[in-house]
């Protein structure tokens, strides 16, 4: 990891002004985890909680993907980097526009170059079209592996929508064993999760 470039791209991210976001939001959310983790998550963009904080995923999302990472053996300290596809918040939580993300991306390109993770786990309909095309519909593509950047990535649902649709929590834990499955294939065959 070139750490060096990692904090100057930090820096840059945080004196942005590449779209209007930036004067809305208290925070930017660069990201959160180990920098050399194998495994990035991609969000959609920071909340409520994430803007107050400047930490990635804390608020009630969060703490349900952290359960989930839980269930798969995985912690942000060792095996995860979670990222965003816009870095500041948008106004009241609405989608980020095509502009915004198309403004935002080539930080999250640099990140993911930086990180070199073994494989990308996109959360949510708006990541996945970010990252796999905005054809991609994401009850079709969860659970496929597609391809972003020479490296495998899984679709899942945003945790959020699980604490909306608690029925979509099956799926997606579905998703995460093809991610445990993928994990101990190319990073750690010896991998331990509690519940597969
Ligand atoms: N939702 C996201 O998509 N990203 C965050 O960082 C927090 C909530």
């Amino acid at each position: 990891m070139n750490t060096q470039r990692w904090d100057e791209l930090k820096n840059e991210v945080t004196a942005c002004t590449r779209c209007p976001l930036h004067r809305t939001r208290t925070l930017p959310v660069f990201g959160s985890g180990n920098p050399q983790a194998p495994i990035f998550l991609i969000g959609e963009g920071p909340g409520y909680e994430e803007d107050k904080s400047g930490v990635a995923f804390v608020g009630k999302s969060g703490q349900l993907l952290d359960k989930i990472l839980a269930a798969c053996g995985f912690t942000r300290e060792q095996h995860v980097f979670i990222g965003n596809i816009v870095k500041c918040r948008p106004p009241q939580n609405r989608n980020p526009l095509p502009e915004e993300q198309a403004a935002c991306l080539p930080y999250l390109e640099e990140q993911i170059e930086l990180v070199n993770p073994k494989i990308i786990v996109t959360l949510g309909a708006v990541a996945t079209k970010a990252i796999l095309g905005s054809h991609v519909m994401i009850t079709k593509a969860r659970g496929n592996w597609g391809l972003w950047l020479n490296r495998p990535v899984m679709p899942t649902y945003h945790p959020s929508a699980l604490l909306r649709n608690p029925n979509l929590k099956r799926d997606a834990w579905d998703d995460f064993k093809k991610v445990i499955d993928k994990y101990r294939e190319i990073v750690d065959p010896a991998h331990y999760s509690k519940y597969y």
